[in-house]
């Protein structure tokens, strides 16, 4: 790199090019190769001229640059359209600070900085969480202002939890902004990127598309906008399932992404897309679980998802769908964790493995009672995340007496309320393991010890942060690790 001084001449608003939209929205996807690659993003309402990107080290100054590709989509209720840039930044150097600038024609700058993903084995920490709703103001009729119905005051003091936790990475499982059931889609949309580039202009968020995410009248299968504001590091040749499922390399960590909505029986979008890809998604999670547990470099495999495999809240319940699509690859890779939201609570599994023999709703099978040091080498361990802001919170929802609810079936065509109607089936919670009653909200915190030599054990030790009233204070909810031996021992 250009060992350059500061480049922010380059940025200064020209002055003939008034009426340029602002940055707004700024945020961090890794691309392909964590260590290698980042994707700066950000929203503006009208098309500009030269979007582009300044970065470089804290040491070198801003050397080097790239320029942005604009995506854009009409918003099919509204009719308005968004564009978003997405700068594709590459060659960068593993575990390094980098400083950046964004601008395009007209507008001014904006920033941020971002630390590359180490290589190999190096600690490093992760959070997530999910469903969290954007900070969307109303005024109503009598001119009172008030948040939107999606939100609460945790959907913004969550982004200042992860802050505080500041992260190499951040895992936003699914349910993002609720933007499909607001008046404004488009401005629901701009408030959630709003509130978190405070963060995700800092660290990657990473997200798993969800239920609300899926639009009515925007692209193929409803996913138009979501594919248009994230530029993720997909493997995908259709270009309309492009972005949807994807994985990434961090130190020691595998983090395979999915989208739900095809997997599941529950109708929970605008659209009902059961089955959307044909298979296809199926085929990556496959090709890719075996490739993660063949390598001598990964040690930890994490699907993140939206829908469950595991509920005992008397809420949407887990989705046979999934128990029947995942449950069988998850085992024959030996997936160490699940991360995933929808349900708005928190709840963990024991690790599983298998299922109930005979069970109709295939309910998974405790491989052990520890909920304090768990052997993912013997069983997944399952997180339901979804205390991310929302409001129509479920922790008053859990069964008081072991059981849990499966959704076994769909009807075939959707009811006066536009939904396919759920077919539930009891089942006793026999995999569940820590449940949250008493708080609503808050985030998972992941910190990986590599271990020392090789075949030595790795550990996970996780942490799930309540985010409370009044202001957003952290407190901890429980601590507990995950450990499994390193794959570059004597197989
Ligand atoms: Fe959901």
């Amino acid at each position: 790199m250009a060992d350059t001084p500061f480049a922010a001449p380059a940025f200064l608003p020209t002055p003939d090019s008034g009426g340029a939209p602002p940055v707004q929205g700024l945020h961090l996807t890794f691309g392909k190769d964590p260590g290698s690659q980042m994707v700066v993003s950000w929203l503006t309402d009208s098309p500009v001229k030269r979007p582009r990107v300044m970065y470089g080290t804290l040491e070198h100054g801003l050397g080097a640059g790239a320029e942005a590709q604009t995506r854009s989509y009409d918003d099919g209720k509204s009719g308005r359209t968004v564009y978003v840039h997405h700068a594709a930044l590459s060659r960068l150097t593993p575990g390094t600070d980098y400083v950046y600038i964004v601008s395009h024609d007209g507008a001014s700058p904006d920033s941020g900085m971002f630390r590359t993903a180490p290589r190999g084995r190096a600690p490093l920490t992760f959070t997530s969480f999910g469903d969290q709703s954007a900070p969307q103001v109303t005024w109503a009729a009598d001119g009172t202002v008030a948040l939107d119905a999606n939100s609460t005051p945790a959907t913004k003091d969550i982004v200042t939890g992860i802050e505080q936790v500041a992260p190499l990475f951040h895992l936003l499982n699914g349910d993002l902004c609720y933007a499909n059931l607001d008046v404004d889609r488009v401005r629901t949309w701009n408030n959630f990127f709003t509130n978190n580039t405070r963060s995700a202009r800092f660290r990657p968020w990473m997200p798993a598309a969800g239920n609300h995410e899926i639009e009515k009248a925007n692209g193929p299968i409803g996913l138009g906008a979501y594919q248009t504001y994230f530029d993720l590091p997909s493997t995908e040749t259709d270009a309309e399932l492009a972005g949807l499922w994807y994985a990434f390399t961090a130190g020691s960590v595998r983090v395979i992404v999915l989208q739900n909505d095809d997997n599941c029986l529950q109708d929970g979008g605008d659209v009902y897309i059961s089955g959307y890809s044909g298979g296809r998604q199926l085929a990556f999670l496959e090709k890719e679980l075996r490739a993660a547990r063949s390598s001598g470099d990964v040690d930890w495999v994490v699907v993140a998802m939206h829908q469950v495999m595991i509920s005992s809240s008397d809420a949407n319940g887990a989705d046979l769908g999934l128990r029947q699509k995942y449950g069988p690859l998850f085992d024959k890779y030996g997936v160490d964790l699940v991360v995933c939201g929808h349900e708005h609570n928190y709840e963990r599994s024991l690790a599983v493995r298998g299922v109930v023999s005979g069970s109709e709703t295939l309910t998974p099978n405790p491989v052990s009672q520890a909920t304090d040091s768990i052997d993912t080498s013997l069983g997944t361990v399952h997180m339901v995340l979804g205390g991310g802001g929302v409001s129509g919170t479920t922790n008053q929802s859990f069964f008081k007496d072991g059981t849990g609810k499966v959704i076994t079936a769909v009807s075939a065509t959707a009811g006066s309320n536009g939904k396919r109607t759920s077919t539930y089936v009891k089942e006793q919670a026999v995999w569940t393991g820590v449940r949250d009653l008493e708080h609503p909200y808050g985030f998972a915190a992941f910190t990986v010890d590599p271990g020392r030599h090789p075949g030595d054990t790795t550990t996970l030790h996780v942490t799930y942060y309540n985010v409370n009233k009044p202001h957003g204070e952290l407190s901890v909810f429980e601590q507990f690790t995950l450990h499994r031996k390193r794959s570059d021992g004597p197989r």
